[in-house]
């Protein structure tokens, strides 16, 4: 996968040397290329920012450097032969990033990122690249970072890890918290190592048991206790198909009880813990 960044902060994308996703372009899996946005500035003061049109405080990041900045991106990667691109802009009024959108990117040949620092980019910039290129506006969570270049990294974490080679076990993001799947829209619940005993505290047994149909249903029951707990909202959208005889069990245990619509809510007479 080919990923192109222009930012004003080339700097800040150099987390993408380390870890995971350091591993993966020195494995060449992620070609990666960040492009420093003021090299298509071209007055004296390399401006790439101007007063926006209607009144209002801040700045808006201005089309022409944003233009000739991608223009450039595309030729060279065309030229490379990268593949079909997508544009992912993130900015705080995107549609939310999830696992789902991850999955999807992770399956295009070549993402550009567009992070914007001030009050964004001028909106003609997606509105003309959208005419020639699917282009996804992301926000990673509903809070204001003071750039997009986090969410750059956030994005590409989430992908990268999702190619193919990349993880060493295939198996480790079947039971992601929200990959698709037995464990769909569950938080996963807590998790354990050696030793046995630390500080006073122990192990659950069932984990020591070796009995995997015991182990599977204790996380089952675990996930469902966390997020019933801290995400209430997963539960109550989640398909009611999705859950087995014990997992409504559980759920009754925890308060929880199918409407006239098969969904599961609170039941009415469930104590707030
Ligand atoms: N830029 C500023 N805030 C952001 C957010 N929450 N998500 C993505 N990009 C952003």
């Amino acid at each position: 996968m080919r990923l192109d960044v222009v930012t004003i902060f080339p700097e800040y994308l150099e987390p993408l040397n380390v870890s995971l996703v350091g591993k993966a372009r020195a494995a060449g899996t992620l070609d990666v290329h960040v492009h420093d946005l003021r090299a298509w500035a071209h007055d004296r003061h390399s401006t790439v920012d101007d007063t926006p049109y209607g009144g209002g405080p801040g700045m808006v990041m201005k089309t022409g450097p944003w233009g000739e900045a991608l223009d450039q991106v595309l030729a060279d990667g065309y030229e490379a032969g990268a593949g079909r691109p997508a544009l992912v802009v993130p900015t705080p009024s995107g549609r939310p990033f999830t696992q789902a959108l991850a999955v999807d990117l992770s399956r295009a040949p070549w993402l550009i990122f567009t992070p914007a620092r001030y009050e964004g980019i001028d909106s003609r910039v997606t509105a003309e690249y959208a005419t020639r290129l699917p282009v996804h506006e992301v926000s990673i969570g509903d809070y204001v970072l003071a750039g997009g270049e986090a969410a750059v990294l956030v994005v590409t974490e989430a992908v990268a890890r999702l190619l193919p080679g990349v993880l060493g076990n295939a198996q480790s993001h079947a039971d992601d918290s929200f990959a698709p799947g037995p464990m769909a829209d569950l938080l996963e619940g807590p998790v354990y190592t050696k030793p046995p005993r630390w500080r006073g505290h122990g192990v659950p047994e069932v984990l020591l048991s070796g009995h995997h149909g015991k182990v599977a249903r204790w996380r089952r029951d675990e996930a469902l206790r966390r997020t019933a707990a801290l995400r209430p909202d997963l539960i109550a959208r989640a398909d009611p198909a999705a859950f087995d005889r014990r997992d409504r069990e559980m759920l009754s245990i925890l308060g929880w009880q199918p409407g006239p619509d098969g969904r599961f809510g609170p039941s009415p007479d469930a104590v707030e813990e």
